[in-house]
């Protein structure tokens, strides 16, 4: 069993998603918003944001590759599932787990853009900006967070511990043979 340290508890979470969905219900007020989540991560995020959001929503998910069991990005992305449903004249809000590296989103929002929808935008649980390679236009970031490997709230390590509903900071075991 791995050490996890509790980094944001899940009262401070939901508070701020909350803040978040404000913003959204101002921003977009008498329009619908297409939220589209990218799977597995930003699913819990993804859940509670919309549950405080009072404007029609609609909502779509993708799958793209990411870091596979280990804990730090390939630069390559790959699309494994797309959307099933056309984001052409939609208000679409990409909603993402973290924003570690900056790959992932800097090659999705592109490739989302150019589907024509008729405006996209970032938000995002949480940010890493000192691990960021890439620039990537973020509309609203739940928390920025230091560079340390996260989970819970819908993030992994090794597909495990998405479950914690809290952020908590992973100590990762090492095996018998290493240093
Ligand atoms: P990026 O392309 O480097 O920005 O990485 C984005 C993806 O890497 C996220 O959507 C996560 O799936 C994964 N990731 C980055 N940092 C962490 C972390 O600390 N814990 C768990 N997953 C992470
Ligand atoms: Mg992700």
């Amino acid at each position: 069993m791995d050490k996890i340290s509790v980094l944001i508890p899940q009262e401070q979470i939901e508070k701020r998603i909350c803040e978040m969905a404000d913003r959204i219900n101002q921003k977009y007020e008498g329009e619908t918003v297409h939220l589209i989540g990218i799977l597995k991560g930003s699913v819990f995020f993804l859940c509670e944001l919309a549950k405080h959001l009072t404007i029609p929503v609609t909502m779509d998910f993708m799958s793209v590759s990411s870091y596979g069991d280990e804990t730090s990005s390939s630069g390559r992305v790959r699309i494994l599932m797309d959307l099933s449903d056309s984001i052409k004249d939609k208000h679409v809000i990409v909603v993402e787990d973290i924003i570690d590296s900056g790959n992932t989103l800097s090659y999705l929002l592109p490739f989302l853009g150019s589907r024509k929808p008729l405006s996209i935008e970032l938000v995002t649980l949480l940010n890493k900006p000192d691990r960021r390679e890439k620039e990537v236009t973020v509309a609203d970031t739940g928390f920025d967070i230091p560079d340390a490997f996260v989970v819970g709230y819908g993030l992994d390590y090794a597909q495990k511990y998405r479950n914690l509903p809290y952020i908590g900071v992973v100590e990762i075991e090492k095996g018998e043979n290493d240093e």
